[in-house]
């Protein structure tokens, strides 16, 4: 016993859990998924698995994109960036549902299915679903050799090294970090972005480990906001553009290891009723970071306000807007719009790591919950 307890030590790298150790790996995990992939100098991007099927990509009617769970959030990210930035029509689709609801699809159809584990049943089946009506399919995944990996035409692999915590937290960031890459790198082939704004992007890419570690140093800070929201019963997580599927994420996590119920929104929808939810016993996170849509975000922030809201906010190093209204703040460093994801998340999973601890949950193995779920 003692020897599997010094073990269990060792793996988890002196972290008292699995999911604080992968949250911390996450700049190694980001740098090492765009390694050989990202040349900044050169101004190229090279993943031979997008290169290899580019006529693919690049005619194809849309991308459709299948996965389950956090992973689903980094395909709305994607969503974000591919429209955003390659100008290439996407829709993002629960796996399970897609595989039930007899979509449409076509062999001009790309779909991108994107899974930590490479087991997931449900994107599994939406996979076998695509493949059988001719569409092309690329994975995303974290696990070589995994049945998704095998059954995908094509796939490019984060390399976060083995994700151990049920969360997932490095899975999130390096599938966005792959998802980027093809983006840019398609959006290059297509010349939607211009050279100037390519480098730019490569550059800034490649900054984000260092961000993402400079992000991390509010973890004490972040405790103290955990312990003043710890035993809240509902939470809200607002975002606006790139990050609302970063509140929908944030939720996500709180659910699944703290068991507080929270629900991820666009901030601008809150008006169209959940604003009623408000109250002074309601925590509401809101991502405000300098780009995107800030002023309207701020004003989202105001409507909370004068409605007894407390508000934690996200917002950009040097922040003074926000400052003064929110009860709390996290800075993150500054980045592009479309990179921001990359940062805002940390302080979420940190929060939702915190307040699981201090609650006595079990945080690698929340109840009810399986790192791969490979039942339907
Ligand atoms: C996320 O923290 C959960 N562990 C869960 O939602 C997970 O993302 C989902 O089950 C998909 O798993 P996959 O990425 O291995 O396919």
């Amino acid at each position: 016993q003692e020897l599997k307890f010094n073990l269990e030590q060792i793996e988890k790298g002196g972290y008292e859990h699995f999911m604080l150790k992968e949250i911390y790996e996450q700049p190694h995990a980001i740098r090492d998924t765009y390694r050989g992939r990202l040349l900044a100098n050169e101004g190229i991007i090279r993943m031979s698995g997008v290169e290899n099927h580019k006529e693919k990509f690049l005619n194809a009617n849309r991308i459709i994109i299948v996965a389950c769970g956090t992973s689903w959030h980094a395909g709305l990210v994607a969503e974000y960036i591919f429209e955003d930035i390659a100008r290439i029509p996407v829709e993002v689709e629960y796996a399970s549902e897609f595989r039930y609801r007899n979509p449409v699809i076509t062999e001009k159809d790309v779909v991108i299915a994107i899974s930590q584990s490479g087991e997931t049943a449900d994107t599994l089946a939406a996979i076998k679903l695509a493949k059988a009506n001719g569409a092309f399919v690329f994975g995303v995944c974290n696990v070589v050799g995994s049945s998704i990996a095998r059954e995908t035409h094509a796939g490019a692999y984060t390399h976060a090294g083995p994700e151990i915590g049920v969360a997932s937290t490095k899975a999130f960031t390096t599938q966005i970090t792959v998802l980027t890459l093809i983006a840019l790198k398609l959006a290059k082939e297509k010349g939607t972005i211009s050279n100037s704004d390519f480098h730019y992007h490569l550059e800034q890419l490649e900054l984000i480990p260092d961000k993402v570690k400079q992000a991390l140093k509010s973890d004490e800070h972040i405790k103290k906001v955990a312990e003043t929201y710890k035993d809240a019963t509902n939470c809200l997580y607002l975002g606006r553009g790139y990050n609302f599927p970063v509140a929908l994420e944030g939720a996500l996590k709180l659910k699944e290891i703290s068991y507080i119920h929270a629900e991820g929104y666009p901030a601008a929808e809150m008006k169209h009723g959940p604003i009623a939810l408000i109250d002074e016993q309601m925590p509401v996170f809101v991502i405000a970071t300098k780009k995107g849509h800030y002023e309207k975000v701020v004003s989202n922030i105001q409507e909370i306000k004068s409605r007894k809201g407390k508000i934690i906010a996200i917002v950009t190093e040097g922040d003074v807007d926000v400052k003064k209204l929110a009860d709390h703040i996290i800075e993150v460093p500054e980045t592009l719009e479309s990179l921001s994801p990359l940062l805002t998340t940390i302080p979420l999973q940190l929060l939702s790591y915190h307040i699981a601890v201090m609650l006595g949950k079990n945080v690698d193995q929340p109840r009810n919950l399986a790192k791969s779920v490979t039942v339907e």
